[in-house]
């Protein structure tokens, strides 16, 4: 009986992974959601299925409430993980077409950058060091954060991608956080890998408008996708179940060779 743990994962991409890792009766699926009151998609998923989701409240920011998700885990799978899938992030919409030079006072810039640290940068931290002892214990040793081009220096650059900066700056910093966890544990047999899941509308399950959908934030985003397509002809939008199909494929496949690695997704590769 595989068992994987999604952190965060009450809708967008996560929601799909679970969508699709919980279609095997023989897959036991824990998930972590800020609020299970909320959290209507991954409820009615979990209704839909005979018993393989398990739902656990936490927040990755703080690190007891991670401590207490992974002994519920624990719990569930007789003390073992397989698989642990870091899939939250601070992504609100208005922050995210924002520059250095778009906040209105340096507080509001503080406050946001701050924030983001807690959620993509702390929040991995802290999921991988409360569900490590449960992974000691697993089959597969095996460890995905979920990355993101926007956090990697190079397609930044290329792009000229100057918004988005405290999503980009601290998703940068949560590439290093699976890196320095890749050196750490190798000697221990672990994978730790971030990859990107794709630029992928998960707008069927957002929860405020998309950026680009309100007229103030139209002209920014299309500025944003003019550089991006510019540098990476290739890029497009898919579907969550493409993205899903396309993360559970390389987690089958990965070992020691992507260790620590940032993968991109095919459509932003030089
Ligand atoms: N969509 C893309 O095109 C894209 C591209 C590159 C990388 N990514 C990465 O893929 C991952 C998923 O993105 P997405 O597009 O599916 O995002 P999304 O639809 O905005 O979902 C984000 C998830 O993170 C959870 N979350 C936020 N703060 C949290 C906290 N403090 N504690 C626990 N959970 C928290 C949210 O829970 P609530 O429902 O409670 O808010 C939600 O389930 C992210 O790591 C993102 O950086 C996405």
């Amino acid at each position: 009986m595989p068992s994987f743990a999604l952190i965060g994962a009450a809708r967008g991409v996560g929601l799909e992974l679970v969508r699709q890792l919980s279609a095997n009766a023989d897959n036991t699926v824990i998930v972590t959601v800020r609020n299970i009151e909320k959290s209507t998609h991954i409820r009615e998923l979990q209704q839909s299925r005979n018993g393989n989701i398990h739902i656990v409240e936490a927040d990755v920011i703080d690190q007891h409430t991670m401590d207490r998700a992974a002994a519920e885990a624990a719990k569930v799978t007789g003390g073992s993980l397989d698989v642990l899938i870091h899939n939250a992030a601070r992504m609100e919409k208005e922050n995210m077409i924002k520059g250095f030079l778009d906040y209105e006072t340096p507080e509001k810039l503080d406050a946001e950058l701050i924030a983001s640290f807690n959620v993509n940068v702390l929040g991995a931290i802290h999921a991988i060091n409360a569900f490590l002892p449960l992974l000691r214990k697993g089959t597969t040793k095996k460890i995905l954060v979920m990355g993101t081009e926007g956090g990697d220096i190079g397609m930044v650059r290329k792009s000229r991608m100057s918004n988005s900066v405290a999503y980009g700056v601290t998703k940068a910093a949560e590439h290093m956080v699976a890196t320095k966890f890749a050196a750490e544990l190798e000697s221990d047999g672990f994978t730790v890998v971030s990859i990107s899941p794709g630029f992928v509308d998960v707008s069927g399950t957002a929860v405020e408008p998309m950026p680009g959908t309100t007229e103030e934030s139209k002209p920014i985003v299309e500025k944003i996708m003019k550089g991006i397509f510019s540098a990476y002809p290739k890029a497009a939008m898919i579907s969550p179940e493409e993205s899903g199909r396309r993360l559970l494929s390389f987690l089958e496949s990965m070992g020691p060779a992507e260790n620590g690695t940032f993968v991109r997704s095919p459509e932003f590769r030089d």
